[in-house]
């Protein structure tokens, strides 16, 4: 890959794959979360109707995982290039962990929501964070309106988060890089085709997604080993 310029305004991606060498499981990959969960049953708004306590269930789960993960090289050399770029640089995850911020990544876009926020399903009171663990037979919290306490996560079949900034972002960008996402899952799939004429778009990971051709370049190889010395340095 052709070294980032000063003046490039880039366009990150992650997936799931980026946290794959802190110890949280991807959700394709072999031992991934889609294997030994339905997603049917544990993350869409039917599975939230028809059974609250088997999703609390899982995502109690997920906070556990994600609490004990430390973030790894990859996430610090996304931090470091934020440093060094500020403001040219969207960090946007399709993860709901929360290792970017613990690696000093500001402002970043969690398009599928957060991990360790909860928000209400009836009212339209904001999320706020919650790390607390809801296994059965703990009851389902109560927002003070009487609805349900939900995780504050974008389900299958409910819209992402901040797209308007998204195809904002991906239309001014001049380096568009997907790290770690099998580019199975809309509407981030899209995004490398979404780019401007005039952006080049790059994939890293270990193995080709399967929206390869949709890029100008592929990188084969695992975030911690090759962010490090891919994105270090300007022009
Ligand atoms: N470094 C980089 N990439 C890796 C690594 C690594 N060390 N290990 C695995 N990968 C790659 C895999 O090759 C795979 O392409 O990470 C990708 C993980 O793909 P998925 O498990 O499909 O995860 P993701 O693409 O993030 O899923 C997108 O689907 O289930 C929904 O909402 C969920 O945000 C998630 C979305």
């Amino acid at each position: 890959m052709k070294r980032l310029a000063s003046a490039d305004r880039v366009f990150i991606l992650t997936g799931a794959g980026i946290s794959a060498e802190s110890g949280i499981p991807t959700f394709r990959g072999v031992n991934g979360l889609w294997r030994n969960y339905r997603i049917e049953e544990v993350a869409s708004p039917e599975a939230w109707h028809r059974d609250p306590r088997l999703v609390w269930e899982f995502y109690s789960m997920r906070r556990r995982v994600a609490a004990a993960a430390k973030p790894n090289a990859g996430h610090f050399a996304l931090s470091k290039l934020g440093d060094t770029i500020g403001d040219k640089l969207l960090l946007c995850t399709q993860n709901v962990d929360d290792l970017h911020e613990q690696a000093g990544s500001r402002n970043v876009v969690h398009m599928h929501g957060e991990l360790f926020k909860s928000r209400c399903d009836t009212c339209s009171r904001p999320p706020f964070p919650d790390s607390e663990t809801y296994d059965p037979p703990a009851e389902i919290p109560r927002c003070h309106c009487g609805g349900r306490i939900r995780p504050h996560i974008c389900w299958f079949g409910e819209i992402p988060f901040h797209m308007d900034r998204i195809y904002e972002n991906l239309q001014r960008c001049t380096a568009f890089i997907a790290i770690g996402t099998s580019g199975q899952v809309e509407p981030a799939a899209t995004f490398a085709a979404a780019v401007g004429d005039h952006a080049r778009s790059i994939y890293i990971g270990p193995e080709e997604p399967a929206n390869a051709s949709t890029f100008t370049e592929v990188i084969l190889g695992k975030a911690g080993d090759v962010l490090p010395s891919l994105l270090d340095g300007g022009d």
